[in-house]
């Protein structure tokens, strides 16, 4: 199967992860990207094609109106250009984000190639101004053969926003279980995070890490106010970068650190690729996004390295995590519910260790990559059957 899978970024965020996983799995494919980067070099170094097709971003975001669509036209026209004479090579146009979805359905029409749009992202107004949601699901609706959502929460936002229920199918993001606790490398790890915990001078210190962009619906806030109510030798560790943007965010949080006293407690690491030694070295791993998450990678890694995860009760997390089970929910955005849990997981810390194993088992079992692959593959070759 030909495949020309398309992203409109250039950095690595979960969906340019996810679909990195993906890609690999097809020798012939080309990945062409709105946007250079580190994205661009990861897959270069996992021996997948790729082209870098703008040299600018487009500057439109989820969350503008139809003018700055209108304004981005320019950029838009070659790129569409670009993308239409590369699809007559290949057999289907996989979109990957919004705008992939965008400039892909004009390209498929144009080349009569069938489109799928990979939909991780939930639909709902927290996320996307009604102009672009109508778009999005107005494209899906018109040229889309498959739209493939990464959570139940995130097909239902597609059907509830005006999108036709038989394109959509629902496939969960999968993992490598041996990437992150296979018997060889957890030592790698442990021996890793111990390096990682005297270079950060955390010996004998709770930690609770945080992996996630920053950015507001993020919720790293929460986290920090949380903090304030824990005991001192807690302490946070923040891993990521704010990659889209939100660097008013990032400032935000240093200056809610300074205010609340807490700079000896607080650790902004900036991305990292070696986030699997780092969630190794942290006790406990909080996720607290304040609008529903997709899917959420990061809790299923935090699972899959056998750590305590309390994650906030919405969308993707909520299939992921059963609460008191395989980790803890806590409603989003509530710094006392979070304290209260990061406590009682201190306090009751067989029953966390127990949570965490449990987790780790479910995740392995439910979040695999060789099936994740596999219910991709078929519903493509769905697709391409239809066509001819
Ligand atoms: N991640 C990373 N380095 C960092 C922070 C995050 O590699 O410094 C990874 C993380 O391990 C996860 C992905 O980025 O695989 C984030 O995906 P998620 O679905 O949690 O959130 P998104 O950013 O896509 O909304
Ligand atoms: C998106 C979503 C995130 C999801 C990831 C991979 O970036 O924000 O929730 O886990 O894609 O599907």
């Amino acid at each position: 199967m030909n495949i020309l899978f398309l992203d409109q970024s250039g950095k690595l965020g979960g969906a340019e992860l996810a679909l990195l996983d993906v890609v690999k799995d097809y020798p012939n494919a080309l990945l062409g990207l709105f946007e250079e980067g580190r994205f661009r070099e990861l897959a270069e170094q996992n021996h997948v094609s790729v082209k870098v097709l703008s040299h600018q971003a487009i500057a439109v975001r989820k969350e503008s109106g139809w003018l700055a669509g209108l304004s981005s036209l320019g950029q838009l026209i070659p790129l569409v250009a670009k993308v239409t004479r590369l699809s007559h090579d290949y057999d289907l146009i996989y979109a990957n984000t919004p705008k992939a979805l965008v400039v892909g359905a004009i390209a498929s029409l144009m080349s009569r190639r069938p489109l799928v749009f990979h939909l991780h992202d939930i639909l709902s107004l927290d996320h996307f101004s009604s102009a672009n949601r109508r778009l999005l699901v107005g494209l899906s609706n018109q040229f889309a053969s498959l739209v493939i959502a990464v959570s139940q929460a995130s097909l239902k936002s597609f059907i509830e926003a005006g999108g036709r229920a038989e394109l959509g199918a629902m496939v969960y993001g999968g993992f490598q279980p041996e990437d992150y606790c296979d018997d060889r490398s957890s030592q790698t790890f442990q021996t890793k995070a111990h390096q990682l915990r005297a270079s950060l001078g955390l010996q004998n210190r709770f930690i609770i890490g945080h992996f996630s962009r920053l950015s507001p619906w993020k919720g790293q806030h929460i986290l920090i106010d949380a903090l304030a109510q824990c005991l001192p030798d807690t302490i946070a560790v923040f891993v990521g970068d704010a990659l889209f943007g939100e660097q008013a965010y990032e400032q935000e949080l240093h200056a809610q650190v300074d205010r609340l006293g807490l700079n000896d407690r607080v650790h902004f690491l900036g991305f990292r690729s070696d986030v699997v030694p780092l969630m190794t070295m942290c006790d406990v791993i909080a996720h607290t996004s304040t609008a529903a998450e997709p899917f959420g990678r990061v809790i299923v890694e935090a699972m899959l390295c056998e750590k305590p995860v309390i994650a906030a009760q919405e969308g993707g997390a909520l299939e992921i995590v059963e609460s008191g089970v395989s980790g803890w929910l806590v409603p989003p955005g509530d710094a006392d519910q979070l304290a209260k849990t990061i406590h009682h997981c201190r306090d009751h810390w067989e029953e966390a260790l127990a949570i965490a194993k449990r987790g780790q088992e479910q995740a392995k079992r439910r979040f695999d990559l060789t099936a994740t692959r596999q219910q991709i593959h078929q519903l493509l070759e769905q697709v391409i059957r239809a066509r001819s």
